[in-house]
Protein backbone atom coordinates (compact mmCIF):
# COMPACT_ATOMS: atom_id res chain seq x y z
CA UNK A 1 0.00 0.00 0.00
CA UNK A 2 1.16 3.24 -1.21
CA UNK A 3 2.51 5.97 1.81
CA UNK A 4 0.36 8.82 2.63
CA UNK A 5 2.53 11.92 3.17
CA UNK A 6 2.08 15.34 2.67
CA UNK A 7 4.51 17.49 0.89
CA UNK A 8 5.28 20.74 2.86
CA UNK A 9 7.37 22.82 0.35
CA UNK A 10 8.34 26.46 -0.65
CA UNK A 11 9.13 26.04 -4.34
CA UNK A 12 11.89 26.22 -5.23
CA UNK A 13 13.47 24.23 -8.67
CA UNK A 14 14.62 21.20 -6.25
CA UNK A 15 11.02 21.66 -4.29
CA UNK A 16 9.41 20.77 -7.75
CA UNK A 17 11.47 18.40 -8.68
CA UNK A 18 10.92 16.82 -5.44
CA UNK A 19 7.24 17.06 -6.20
CA UNK A 20 7.57 15.73 -9.44
CA UNK A 21 9.67 12.94 -7.80
CA UNK A 22 6.82 12.48 -5.86
CA UNK A 23 3.71 12.08 -8.18
CA UNK A 24 5.65 9.81 -10.65
CA UNK A 25 5.50 7.37 -7.40
CA UNK A 26 1.82 6.59 -6.83
CA UNK A 27 2.49 2.49 -6.02
CA UNK A 28 4.92 4.19 -3.51
CA UNK A 29 3.64 7.35 -2.41
CA UNK A 30 -0.41 8.90 -1.96
CA UNK A 31 -0.03 12.75 -1.91
CA UNK A 32 -2.82 14.17 0.67
CA UNK A 33 -1.72 17.41 -0.30
CA UNK A 34 0.94 20.30 -0.82
CA UNK A 35 1.08 22.75 1.87
CA UNK A 36 2.99 25.63 0.82
CA UNK A 37 4.97 27.99 3.51
CA UNK A 38 7.20 30.95 2.72
CA UNK A 39 10.90 30.19 1.99
CA UNK A 40 12.73 30.45 -1.07
CA UNK A 41 10.49 33.33 -2.16
CA UNK A 42 7.17 34.81 -0.43
CA UNK A 43 4.00 32.78 -0.23
CA UNK A 44 2.18 34.16 -2.56
CA UNK A 45 4.94 32.70 -5.33
CA UNK A 46 5.39 29.55 -3.33
CA UNK A 47 1.86 28.46 -3.49
CA UNK A 48 1.22 29.62 -7.33
CA UNK A 49 4.63 27.43 -7.99
CA UNK A 50 3.44 24.49 -6.10
CA UNK A 51 0.11 25.07 -8.66
CA UNK A 52 2.47 25.03 -11.82
CA UNK A 53 3.83 22.11 -10.89
CA UNK A 54 1.01 19.89 -10.33
CA UNK A 55 -0.20 21.21 -13.68
CA UNK A 56 3.09 20.61 -15.10
CA UNK A 57 2.68 16.72 -13.93
CA UNK A 58 -0.73 16.43 -14.94
CA UNK A 59 -2.02 16.83 -11.67
CA UNK A 60 -4.73 19.54 -11.35
CA UNK A 61 -6.40 17.24 -8.49
CA UNK A 62 -3.87 17.39 -5.98
CA UNK A 63 -4.83 19.94 -3.58
CA UNK A 64 -2.49 22.90 -2.78
CA UNK A 65 -3.01 24.86 0.61
CA UNK A 66 -1.33 28.47 1.71
CA UNK A 67 0.09 27.76 5.00
CA UNK A 68 2.32 30.54 6.99
CA UNK A 69 3.98 33.56 5.09
CA UNK A 70 6.19 34.63 7.70
CA UNK A 71 9.12 32.59 10.13
CA UNK A 72 7.05 32.40 13.70
CA UNK A 73 9.89 34.93 15.00
CA UNK A 74 11.69 36.66 12.41
CA UNK A 75 11.18 38.36 9.31
CA UNK A 76 11.47 36.44 6.25
CA UNK A 77 14.86 35.59 4.31
CA UNK A 78 14.64 34.63 0.68
CA UNK A 79 17.35 32.83 -1.47
CA UNK A 80 15.52 35.04 -5.04
CA UNK A 81 19.69 34.80 -5.40
CA UNK A 82 19.77 30.75 -5.64
CA UNK A 83 15.95 30.49 -7.02
CA UNK A 84 15.53 33.60 -9.59
CA UNK A 85 12.85 36.53 -9.12
CA UNK A 86 9.63 34.16 -9.81
CA UNK A 87 11.40 30.69 -7.47
CA UNK A 88 11.11 28.84 -10.39
CA UNK A 89 13.43 30.86 -13.09
CA UNK A 90 14.60 28.84 -15.77
CA UNK A 91 11.86 28.41 -18.08
CA UNK A 92 8.58 29.83 -18.48
CA UNK A 93 5.60 27.90 -17.52
CA UNK A 94 1.64 28.98 -18.01
CA UNK A 95 0.43 30.63 -14.68
CA UNK A 96 -1.71 27.63 -13.24
CA UNK A 97 -5.65 27.51 -13.12
CA UNK A 98 -6.39 24.89 -10.88
CA UNK A 99 -7.43 26.51 -7.52
CA UNK A 100 -5.32 27.13 -4.70
CA UNK A 101 -7.52 25.50 -1.31
CA UNK A 102 -9.72 28.02 0.66
CA UNK A 103 -8.39 25.89 4.00
CA UNK A 104 -5.05 27.28 5.77
CA UNK A 105 -2.09 24.94 5.27
CA UNK A 106 -1.65 24.25 8.62
CA UNK A 107 -5.53 23.48 9.48
CA UNK A 108 -5.16 21.13 6.66
CA UNK A 109 -2.29 19.64 8.28
CA UNK A 110 -3.98 19.61 11.60
CA UNK A 111 -7.16 18.21 9.80
CA UNK A 112 -5.51 15.78 7.91
CA UNK A 113 -4.14 14.00 11.23
CA UNK A 114 -7.06 13.94 13.27
CA UNK A 115 -8.70 11.95 10.74
CA UNK A 116 -6.47 9.97 9.38
CA UNK A 117 -5.43 6.82 11.51
CA UNK A 118 -2.84 7.44 14.25
CA UNK A 119 0.74 6.32 12.23
CA UNK A 120 -0.43 6.49 8.41
CA UNK A 121 0.74 9.95 8.27
CA UNK A 122 4.33 11.46 7.36
CA UNK A 123 4.90 14.60 7.12
CA UNK A 124 7.80 16.10 4.07
CA UNK A 125 9.01 19.57 4.80
CA UNK A 126 10.93 20.80 2.16
CA UNK A 127 11.28 24.23 3.09
CA UNK A 128 11.34 26.25 6.63
CA UNK A 129 9.33 24.09 9.33
CA UNK A 130 6.96 27.57 10.14
CA UNK A 131 3.88 25.26 9.11
CA UNK A 132 4.73 22.16 10.74
CA UNK A 133 5.80 23.87 14.33
CA UNK A 134 2.64 25.96 14.01
CA UNK A 135 0.34 23.07 13.70
CA UNK A 136 2.27 21.24 16.43
CA UNK A 137 1.93 24.51 19.05
CA UNK A 138 -1.85 24.90 17.96
CA UNK A 139 -2.94 20.81 17.69
CA UNK A 140 -0.43 19.00 20.42
CA UNK A 141 -3.27 16.25 20.07
CA UNK A 142 -1.64 15.61 16.24
CA UNK A 143 1.86 14.79 17.43
CA UNK A 144 1.62 11.40 18.27
CA UNK A 145 -0.45 10.48 15.10
CA UNK A 146 2.68 11.57 12.91
CA UNK A 147 4.40 8.61 11.24
CA UNK A 148 7.31 10.44 10.60
CA UNK A 149 9.05 13.24 9.62
CA UNK A 150 11.76 13.01 6.41
CA UNK A 151 12.73 16.84 6.35
CA UNK A 152 15.75 18.72 4.45
CA UNK A 153 17.56 20.51 6.21
CA UNK A 154 20.65 21.01 8.50
CA UNK A 155 24.39 20.20 7.80
CA UNK A 156 27.28 18.68 10.42
CA UNK A 157 30.10 18.44 8.45
CA UNK A 158 29.07 21.31 5.55
CA UNK A 159 28.14 22.99 8.32
CA UNK A 160 26.12 26.12 6.27
CA UNK A 161 25.04 27.72 3.11
CA UNK A 162 23.19 30.48 4.21
CA UNK A 163 25.49 31.32 6.82
CA UNK A 164 28.64 29.86 7.64
CA UNK A 165 27.40 28.08 10.09
CA UNK A 166 23.45 27.43 8.89
CA UNK A 167 21.36 25.78 6.07
CA UNK A 168 18.81 27.88 4.80
CA UNK A 169 15.57 25.86 5.80
CA UNK A 170 16.62 25.71 9.12
CA UNK A 171 18.46 29.70 9.20
CA UNK A 172 15.47 30.90 8.40
CA UNK A 173 13.01 29.55 10.84
CA UNK A 174 15.01 28.46 13.82
CA UNK A 175 12.03 28.58 16.28
CA UNK A 176 10.27 26.49 14.14
CA UNK A 177 13.09 23.59 13.83
CA UNK A 178 13.60 23.79 17.56
CA UNK A 179 10.00 23.04 17.64
CA UNK A 180 9.93 19.73 15.42
CA UNK A 181 13.50 18.52 16.35
CA UNK A 182 11.90 18.56 20.46
CA UNK A 183 8.47 16.74 19.50
CA UNK A 184 9.76 12.90 20.05
CA UNK A 185 8.55 12.59 16.17
CA UNK A 186 10.47 10.10 14.35
CA UNK A 187 13.07 12.47 12.42
CA UNK A 188 14.44 11.40 9.08
CA UNK A 189 16.59 14.16 8.25
CA UNK A 190 18.52 15.08 4.91
CA UNK A 191 21.65 17.33 5.57
CA UNK A 192 23.82 19.67 2.88
CA UNK A 193 25.97 16.10 4.19
CA UNK A 194 24.09 14.58 2.08
CA UNK A 195 22.39 16.90 -0.93
CA UNK A 196 25.85 18.07 -1.51
CA UNK A 197 26.54 14.58 -3.07
CA UNK A 198 23.87 14.46 -5.41
CA UNK A 199 25.20 16.83 -8.02
CA UNK A 200 23.41 17.81 -11.33
CA UNK A 201 26.15 17.04 -13.53
CA UNK A 202 26.27 17.17 -17.27
CA UNK A 203 25.74 13.52 -17.57
CA UNK A 204 22.85 13.21 -15.22
CA UNK A 205 21.29 15.99 -16.61
CA UNK A 206 21.43 15.13 -20.58
CA UNK A 207 20.25 12.28 -19.54
CA UNK A 208 17.22 13.68 -18.00
CA UNK A 209 16.83 16.15 -21.22
CA UNK A 210 16.89 12.96 -23.28
CA UNK A 211 13.44 11.59 -22.02
CA UNK A 212 12.39 14.41 -23.98
CA UNK A 213 8.83 15.14 -22.23
CA UNK A 214 7.80 18.46 -21.40
CA UNK A 215 8.31 17.68 -17.75
CA UNK A 216 11.88 16.22 -18.46
CA UNK A 217 12.33 19.98 -20.41
CA UNK A 218 11.47 21.58 -17.43
CA UNK A 219 13.48 20.01 -14.73
CA UNK A 220 17.06 20.40 -17.38
CA UNK A 221 16.04 24.11 -17.89
CA UNK A 222 15.79 24.84 -14.04
CA UNK A 223 18.82 22.86 -12.85
CA UNK A 224 20.79 24.30 -16.09
CA UNK A 225 19.31 27.77 -14.11
CA UNK A 226 20.01 27.61 -10.58
CA UNK A 227 23.46 24.96 -11.15
CA UNK A 228 25.16 28.42 -12.13
CA UNK A 229 25.15 30.28 -8.95
CA UNK A 230 26.06 26.57 -6.80
CA UNK A 231 28.62 25.59 -9.49
CA UNK A 232 30.45 29.05 -8.65
CA UNK A 233 30.02 28.90 -5.25
CA UNK A 234 31.29 25.21 -4.64
CA UNK A 235 33.73 24.58 -7.93
CA UNK A 236 31.77 21.27 -8.01
CA UNK A 237 30.62 19.60 -11.64
CA UNK A 238 26.99 20.05 -10.54
CA UNK A 239 24.53 21.59 -8.29
CA UNK A 240 22.94 20.03 -5.38
CA UNK A 241 19.58 18.29 -5.80
CA UNK A 242 18.62 19.23 -2.11
CA UNK A 243 14.84 17.78 -1.71
CA UNK A 244 14.23 15.43 -3.50
CA UNK A 245 16.54 13.36 -1.15
CA UNK A 246 13.72 13.55 0.73
CA UNK A 247 11.01 11.39 -1.32
CA UNK A 248 14.04 9.42 -2.62
CA UNK A 249 14.20 8.06 1.01
CA UNK A 250 10.94 7.54 0.98
CA UNK A 251 10.76 5.41 -2.30
CA UNK A 252 14.39 3.70 -1.79
CA UNK A 253 15.72 4.43 1.63
CA UNK A 254 18.72 1.40 0.65
CA UNK A 255 20.05 4.56 -1.00
CA UNK A 256 20.97 6.67 2.07
CA UNK A 257 22.70 5.91 5.20
CA UNK A 258 23.28 7.71 8.73
CA UNK A 259 22.84 7.62 12.20
CA UNK A 260 20.54 7.89 14.84
CA UNK A 261 21.89 10.74 16.83
CA UNK A 262 20.66 14.22 19.15
CA UNK A 263 20.43 17.22 16.98
CA UNK A 264 19.45 20.15 19.06
CA UNK A 265 19.23 23.72 17.15
CA UNK A 266 20.51 26.76 17.99
CA UNK A 267 18.68 30.03 18.33
CA UNK A 268 20.21 32.65 20.36
CA UNK A 269 23.53 33.18 18.80
CA UNK A 270 23.72 35.80 16.61
CA UNK A 271 26.60 34.27 14.98
CA UNK A 272 25.13 30.96 14.66
CA UNK A 273 21.51 31.11 14.66
CA UNK A 274 20.26 28.17 12.93
CA UNK A 275 22.84 25.75 13.09
CA UNK A 276 22.26 22.15 13.68
CA UNK A 277 24.65 21.33 16.42
CA UNK A 278 24.73 17.58 15.64
CA UNK A 279 26.19 14.85 17.59
CA UNK A 280 27.87 13.15 15.13
CA UNK A 281 30.59 11.70 17.29
CA UNK A 282 28.18 10.64 20.44
CA UNK A 283 29.71 12.91 22.64
CA UNK A 284 26.91 13.92 25.02
CA UNK A 285 24.19 12.05 26.36
CA UNK A 286 21.76 14.09 25.27
CA UNK A 287 18.86 11.90 23.57
CA UNK A 288 18.90 10.64 20.05
CA UNK A 289 16.18 12.14 18.09
CA UNK A 290 16.96 11.90 14.38
CA UNK A 291 18.52 9.69 11.61
CA UNK A 292 20.32 12.22 10.48
CA UNK A 293 21.82 11.05 6.97
CA UNK A 294 25.36 10.79 6.34
CA UNK A 295 25.54 9.76 2.74
CA UNK A 296 23.98 8.82 -0.56
CA UNK A 297 23.98 6.26 -2.95
CA UNK A 298 24.44 9.55 -6.08
CA UNK A 299 24.19 7.29 -8.93
CA UNK A 300 21.42 5.33 -7.41
CA UNK A 301 19.50 8.15 -6.74
CA UNK A 302 19.79 9.76 -10.32
CA UNK A 303 18.88 6.48 -12.05
CA UNK A 304 15.97 6.58 -9.81
CA UNK A 305 15.02 9.92 -10.24
CA UNK A 306 15.35 9.17 -14.44
CA UNK A 307 13.47 6.96 -14.37
CA UNK A 308 10.63 8.62 -12.61
CA UNK A 309 10.22 11.60 -14.67
CA UNK A 310 9.89 9.55 -17.54
CA UNK A 311 6.62 8.34 -16.68
CA UNK A 312 5.15 11.94 -16.22
C1 LIG B 1 17.29 24.21 0.88
O1 LIG B 1 17.09 25.62 0.73
C2 LIG B 1 16.37 25.88 -0.44
O2 LIG B 1 17.00 26.88 -1.17
C3 LIG B 1 16.24 24.59 -1.20
O3 LIG B 1 14.97 24.52 -1.82
C4 LIG B 1 16.41 23.53 -0.14
O4 LIG B 1 15.17 23.20 0.46
C5 LIG B 1 18.76 23.92 0.77
O5 LIG B 1 19.48 24.59 1.75
CA1 LIG C 1 13.02 23.90 -0.48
Amino acid sequence: MARKIIIDTDPGQDDAVAILLALASPEALEVLGITAVAGNVPLSLTQRNARIVCELAGRRDIRVFAGCEKPLAHALVTAEHVHGKTGLDGIDLPEPTMPLQEMHGVDFIIETLRTEPADTVTLCPLGPLTNIATAFRTAPDIIPKVQEIVLMGGAYFEVGNITPAAEFNIYVDPEAAEIVFKSGVPLTVMPLDVTHKVLTTRPRIEAIRAIGSSVAHAVAQWTDFFERFDMEKYGHDGAPLHDPCVIAHLINPGLFSGRHINVEIETMSELTRGMTVADWWGVTKRPKNAHFMGDVDADGFYDLLTERLARL
